[in-house]
C-alpha cells in the first residue's frame, strides 16, 4: 500500500510536471500587454542600434519564439530592451505567449515551392546554403526552433544578420554559433541583399494590431 501511495504521488508530480510545460495561448493573450506597444502597432519602428521595424511575432513557430526569448533572457542575444523583456517571463509565460502568436499566422500558409531568385541572390543563398535550414519557401525551416523568415521586415532581417557578426560589443550581438558561422562569410552588403530577398517572399508572419482596450 505505501509503495502504491509513493507510486502516486511520483505520478502526480510527472503529471503535474508536464501540465507546467503545456503551452497555452489563451493564457498567453493575457500575458502581451507589455509587448503589443511594439509589436501590436504595424509598421512600428525601432531605433536601436540603427531605425528598424520592430520583428512580426504573428505566425511565428512557438518554439522558436520560446528560443529567442531564452536567448534575450540569458545575454547571448544582447538587445537591451528585449533581454529586459525577457528577463521577466517565466518559462511558462514564455510558453503561453509564443503559442498565442503562433495561432495567429496567416492563413492560407505559403505554398512550398522554391522560390525564384534572381542570379546574384541565388549565388549567395548557394554559398551559405541557407534554404537547408530555412526551407526552400523561408517559411518551412527544418526545425521549428528556427525562425520561419519569408516576408518579415527586410530593415529588421537586416539588423538581425548583422547582429550575429557583430563581436566585443556590449549592448549589440547574437551568440548564436550556427548563424555566426553563416554571416561571417558576407559582407553588409551581401546581408543587406539577403535580407531584402527573404522579405519580399510571401509569408505567413503578419503583426496583428492589438489594443489594451479589448
Ligand atoms: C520597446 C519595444 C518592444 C517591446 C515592449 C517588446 N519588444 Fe520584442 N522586440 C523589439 C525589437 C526592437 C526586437 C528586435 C531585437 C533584436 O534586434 O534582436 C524584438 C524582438 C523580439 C523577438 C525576436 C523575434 C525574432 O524574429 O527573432 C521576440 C520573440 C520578441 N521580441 C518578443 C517580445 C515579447 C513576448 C514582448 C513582451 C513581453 C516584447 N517582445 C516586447 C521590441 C520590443
Ligand atoms: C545550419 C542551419 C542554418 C543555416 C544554413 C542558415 N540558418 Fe539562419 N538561422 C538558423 C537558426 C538555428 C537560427 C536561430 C538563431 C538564434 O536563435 O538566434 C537562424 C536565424 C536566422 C535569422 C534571424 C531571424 C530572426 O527572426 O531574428 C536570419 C535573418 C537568418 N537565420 C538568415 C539566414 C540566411 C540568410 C542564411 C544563408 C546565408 C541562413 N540563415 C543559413 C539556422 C540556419
Amino acid at each position: 500500500m505505501k509503495k502504491l501511495l509513493q507510486m502516486s504521488f511520483v505520478l502526480a508530480a510527472l503529471l503535474g510536471a508536464f501540465a507546467a510545460q503545456a503551452q497555452d495561448a489563451k493564457a498567453g493573450e493575457k500575458k502581451i500587454s507589455n509587448c503589443i506597444g511594439c509589436h501590436g502597432i504595424p509598421g512600428y519602428q525601432a531605433s536601436f542600434p540603427e531605425i528598424h521595424k520592430v520583428p512580426m511575432l504573428a505566425g511565428q513557430n512557438a518554439k522558436y519564439i520560446v528560443s529567442a526569448l531564452k536567448s534575450y533572457a540569458k545575454g547571448d542575444r544582447k538587445h537591451p530592451t528585449m533581454h529586459g523583456q525577457a528577463a521577466t517571463l517565466s518559462d511558462q509565460d514564455m510558453a503561453d505567449i509564443a503559442a498565442f502568436y503562433e495561432q495567429q499566422a496567416q492563413v492560407p500558409a505559403v505554398p512550398e515551392v522554391p522560390a525564384e531568385a534572381p542570379a546574384h541572390v541565388a549565388e549567395l543563398l548557394k554559398k551559405g546554403a541557407c534554404v537547408s535550414c530555412h526551407g526552400s519557401n523561408f517559411s518551412k525551416p527544418i526545425d521549428a526552433s528556427y525562425p520561419k523568415l519569408a516576408g518579415q521586415f527586410p530593415d529588421y532581417l537586416t539588423v538581425a544578420l548583422k547582429a550575429y557578426k557583430t563581436e566585443g560589443n556590449p549592448l549589440v550581438g547574437r551568440s548564436n554559433a550556427i548563424m555566426a558561422g553563416q554571416v561571417k562569410q558576407f559582407s553588409p552588403a551581401e546581408l543587406k541583399t539577403l535580407a531584402a530577398y527573404i522579405g519580399s517572399l510571401p509569408g505567413e508572419l503578419r503583426t496583428v494590431p492589438q489594443s489594451k482596450f479589448r
